[in-house]
């Protein structure tokens, strides 16, 4: 097993250019398999969970090529409607296949995903939604088949009971090719949606209200091949800012998305950073130490606080000069990074879904296990602004989400290396 080799106590200082985003990447990957033609997408990271989905992509009878920066999909010929268990749980965000199987081959089987790190998955909207649509399911102990009447999908009214990113995005991969139209109410907004519509939209689907609580998806017979560029990853962002600010240094991002990052960001300069945004590029310098923030921090859907944002926010402000209060709303067992952080010398203490961050002066390096994804890239920040040594383990969940991680870090003068 792989881990990093951390020491901490330099300032950073540098330039970078953001990957894509794979939030985005993903369900676009998934939008491919649909009608005809070949896909090619610009700035899709290299990343474990986009090599899962090319996996997955490839065993459902798709040519799919990941290099250099572009994966390239022609799903001629796909007609696998079957997820392998093992390819399922290499990847929980598989779920985001499903509605792209369905509309392509009118059937499809799968694992549940099960709990995750996070905490329990539940499917429970993404399957009432596809039976709303047509589908009739059954599960056959955790193995879960769908299959539509005459092979089609038809449009639908659906009002989602809480605004699911993955919810939102079966029902729009579903919907594109289905017999009439579907309105999706409470839908998610997050931007990576908006990705995913601009990318069909080029391929001919006719969807709007993306970005907005409704939205309407009217069924088209075919979708073309089209080139997209994949959006900036919102969240390496919000990882590279709140690093440097924690570290402190100076950083420039560039090919960010600025206006995606304003919940984040209008939270972090808070803190005390400086941070000027000119077009897709973002500027912060953190020189004194760091404020706490003084109004709770909730995650909530967007364009609230990211959740996936919370952990590498709460690494930066252990060592703010005053206390920070956290509440995560979106997930169950999204505070495992809090013992990392609290053994490396925080202090942190958690009550069901409010954490209580206490600034500390500084903080130790450890022998410390990242336990997820973000988890794992907060621990990161605080190992780069602590004093000594860290040795993290459980680096396979960084990977899965941070494009060359490490020789990012190094490039900002971060002391980091993968033995
Ligand atoms: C996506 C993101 C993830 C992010 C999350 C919230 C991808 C690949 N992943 O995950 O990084 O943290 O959005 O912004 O884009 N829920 C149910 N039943 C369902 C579906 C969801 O109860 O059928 C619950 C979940 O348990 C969770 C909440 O709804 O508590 C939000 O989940 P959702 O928005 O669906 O997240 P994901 O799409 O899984």
């Amino acid at each position: 097993m792989q881990k990093y080799i951390i020491t901490g106590g330099s300032r950073l200082s540098g330039e970078l250019t953001l990957q894509g985003s794979k939030n985005s990447a993903l369900p676009i990957m998934s939008a491919a398999m649909l009608g005809d033609g070949e896909s090619v997408l610009k700035r899709c990271p290299a990343l474990t969970d986009v090599y899962s989905a090319s996996r997955i992509l490839s065993y459902l009878g798709c040519k799919c090529t990941v290099a250099d920066g572009t994966a390239i999909i022609d799903p001629a010929g796909s007609s696998g409607y079957e997820i392998p268990d093992d390819l399922m749980r290499e990847m929980r965000s598989s779920i985001m296949f499903i509605g792209a199987i369905l509309g392509r081959n009118g059937e499809c089987t799968f694992s549940t995903p099960g709990g995750c790190e996070l905490g329990p998955r539940p499917i429970d909207m993404h399957l009432a939604a596809l039976r709303k649509m047509g589908a009739d399911i059954s599960d056959n102990g955790g193995r879960i088949h769908c299959r539509l009447n005459k092979r089609k999908a038809h449009g639908a009214k659906i009002t989602l009971p809480f605004p699911s990113v993955g919810a939102t995005e079966n029902i729009i991969l579903l919907a594109v090719c289905a017999e009439g139209e579907t309105i999706v109410n409470n839908a998610a907004r997050e931007p990576e949606i908006c990705d995913l519509c601009s990318f069909l939209r080029k391929r001919g689907a006719d969807i709007k209200g993306d970005g907005e609580s409704t939205i309407v998806i009217s069924g088209v017979d075919k979708l073309h091949g089209c080139e997209h560029t994949i959006m900036p990853d919102r969240i390496a962002g919000a990882t590279y800012l709140s690093m440097t600010a924690a570290a402190g240094g100076e950083i420039i991002l560039k090919n960010t998305c600025t206006a995606e990052m304003e919940p984040f960001i209008s939270v972090l300069e808070q803190t005390g950073c400086r941070i000027y945004l000119a077009e897709d590029r973002i500027y912060l310098r953190s020189g004194a130490r760091l404020r706490a923030i003084r109004d709770r921090i909730r995650t909530m859907p967007h364009p609230g606080f990211p959740t996936d944002s919370q952990a590498v926010l709460m690494a930066a402000l252990v060592i703010a000069e005053g206390a920070s209060v956290f509440e995560e709303n979106l997930f169950d067992c999204r505070y495992r990074h809090t013992v990392a952080l609290n053994k490396m010398g925080a202090d942190i203490v958690v009550m069901g879904k409010v954490a209580v961050v206490r600034g500390v002066e500084r903080l130790k390096g450890a022998d410390i296990e990242a336990t997820d994804l973000r988890g794992g890239a907060a621990m990161v920040v605080a190992a780069l602004a602590a004093e000594g040594t860290t040795c993290l383990s459980g680096i396979s969940h960084i990977d899965r989400g941070y494009e060359k991680f490490e020789e990012a870090v190094s490039t900002l003068g971060g002391k980091i290396r993968r033995v």
